[in-house]
């Protein structure tokens, strides 16, 4: 569904020059005879928060893992900043600077912030792991990023649960990674812990992310999103600008009301 220039600028970004960073359109996925997706779009543009909303079911988790290449689509196009994507696997998406953070992150619960920060992509100088330079760089992320992370030396195992998806968030930040998808980040935090990513989530939008946030909170929705794309039975069914919306027309889209 297209959302006009009007809607656009009252969304807070933007848009008159600016073309989206992804697109997703006519995105469709069964599972055996479940029809996951049928006619699924989404778009985000660059420092611009899209909550992605729908039912138990709607499809919301099956259109992030075709983003994150954890499945392919059966048929319908992505477009990543205005070129046609192919996005077969998990690396796909990542060299599209594509990350997504579940809630199960594979992190080293053993090892600190730093290690976390740098698995697989160590820095070394003249061979040998240059811890130094590691741990100034993860306390520059960690900092940017205005996380509440204790100490980066902090084994990640003695690390809450909304601080070690801020570390997940941090490791694909400084990845590079420009479209973030998060798929319930909220879900098992607590109420300290929810507002506290809620901020990290605006402050990767002030650093010109384009965030794509699955949600069943409409609180937190509200409060973090530009827009929301809801999603019923793998149709979208429309995109709202938050400033134009309530959670009445939000749930309606979401259960079909005007349907019954
Ligand atoms: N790997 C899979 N194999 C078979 N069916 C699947 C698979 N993944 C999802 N489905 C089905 O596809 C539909 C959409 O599931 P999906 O997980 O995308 O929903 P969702 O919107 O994320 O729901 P929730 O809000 O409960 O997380 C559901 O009917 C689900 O049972
Ligand atoms: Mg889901």
């Amino acid at each position: 569904m297209a959302v006009t220039q009007a809607q656009l600028k009252r969304s807070g970004v933007d848009h008159s020059t600016a073309e989206p960073l992804l697109i997703a359109r006519n995105i469709s996925k069964a599972f055996g005879h479940v029809q996951a997706l049928s006619d699924a779009y989404i778009d985000v543009y660059a420092g611009e928060i899209v909550a992605l909303v729908g039912d138990n079911g709607a499809g919301k988790s099956t259109l992030i893992k075709v983003l994150s290449g954890a499945h392919r689509q059966d048929a319908g196009e992505i477009v990543i900043r205005g070129q046609s994507a192919t996005i077969n696997n998990p690396n796909d998406s990542f060299d599209l600077g594509i990350a997504t953070v579940y809630q199960d992150l594979a992190l080293l619960p053993s090892r600190d912030v730093v290690a976390n920060l740098f698995v697989g992509r160590e820095l070394t100088n003249r061979g040998i792991l240059d811890r130094r330079k590691m741990t100034e760089e993860a306390n520059r992320v960690v900092r940017q990023l205005r996380t509440n992370l204790p100490s980066v030396r902090t084994p990640v195992r003695f690390l809450s649960g909304g601080q070690r998806q801020a570390v997940a968030i941090a490791r694909v930040v400084r990845f590079g990674a420009e479209i973030l998808l998060l798929d319930e980040p909220t879900a098992a935090l607590g109420v300290k812990e929810s507002h506290e990513m809620l901020t990290l989530i605006e402050n990767l939008k002030e650093r010109n992310k384009g965030i794509i946030v699955v949600s069943h909170n409409l609180a937190h929705v509200f409060r973090i999103c530009d827009r929301i794309t809801v999603l019923r039975h793998g149709e979208t069914v429309g995109t709202l600008v938050k400033e134009e919306t309530d959670s009445t027309e939000v749930v309606r889209l979401i259960t079909g009301a005007d349907l019954l």
